[in-house]
């Protein structure tokens, strides 16, 4: 069973649905810990109340952002974490850290990327007058919102939606494709050839 880790920043609806699945057994993974930039962030609260260690960071404490990410670092490779979740972390990462975790990181966008990257994926999206966006989950490189695509989940949007009914939809879909992305990775069915992703399903024989 691998160490998996989640940094977050805010409400943590994501990290919900992680502790569920894994809490099914349906992850085969142990949550070695939560990690956050923000003390107050509700996050914290729904993993102190699975039982699961929690670390905050404040980023005033240190003078450069690899300062920052070298700790952080240091807190994964204690707990000998083989995968690190970022949902909803706020901090763009240190091309250290990624380097450190080539290929272990992943991150979930509220849109179809490449479109609307940023902060501001579902706002963007309806600003932009599109019909159909979505969520992505993707292997994080150096770069925003860039990194190889694991999957993806499409959500029609609606003529009279708002940013909070669109909101509503983007978590629903993504509380599901986060889980089945990461039970991907901890079983091992990921294989990333250039920019690439290939998932190996199994083949049932009759
Ligand atoms: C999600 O919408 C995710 O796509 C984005 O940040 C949000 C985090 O929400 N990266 P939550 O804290 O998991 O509720």
């Amino acid at each position: 069973m691998i160490n998996i880790a989640v940094l977050v920043s805010g409400s943590g609806t994501n990290l919900q649905a992680i502790i569920d699945e894994v809490g099914k057994g349906h992850i085969p993974a142990k949550i070695a810990f939560v990690l956050s930039d923000k003390k107050d962030a509700f996050a914290l609260e729904r993993a102190r109340k699975a039982g699961i260690e929690t670390i905050t960071l404040d980023k005033k404490d240190y003078k450069k952002r690899e300062d920052f990410d070298r700790k952080i670092i240091e807190r994964l490779k204690n707990k000998n974490v083989e995968l690190v979740i970022l949902a909803g972390f706020m901090r763009l990462l240190s091309s250290y850290f990624v380097r450190e975790y080539r290929n272990r990181i992943i991150n979930i966008h509220p849109a179809l990327l490449p479109s609307f990257k940023g902060s501001h994926g579902i706002k963007d999206a309806l600003a932009h007058g599109v019909k159909v966006t979505g969520v992505t989950v993707h292997f994080v490189d150096e770069h925003l919102d860039n990194g190889p695509i694991i999957l993806q989940k499409t959500v029609d949007i609606k003529e009279d939606d708002t940013e909070e009914t669109l909101l509503e939809r983007i978590h629903k879909e993504e509380h599901k494709a986060y889980p089945e992305a990461i039970k991907l990775f901890v079983e091992g069915k990921l294989e990333i050839k250039g920019r690439k992703v290939k998932v190996k399903y199994e083949v049932v024989r009759r």
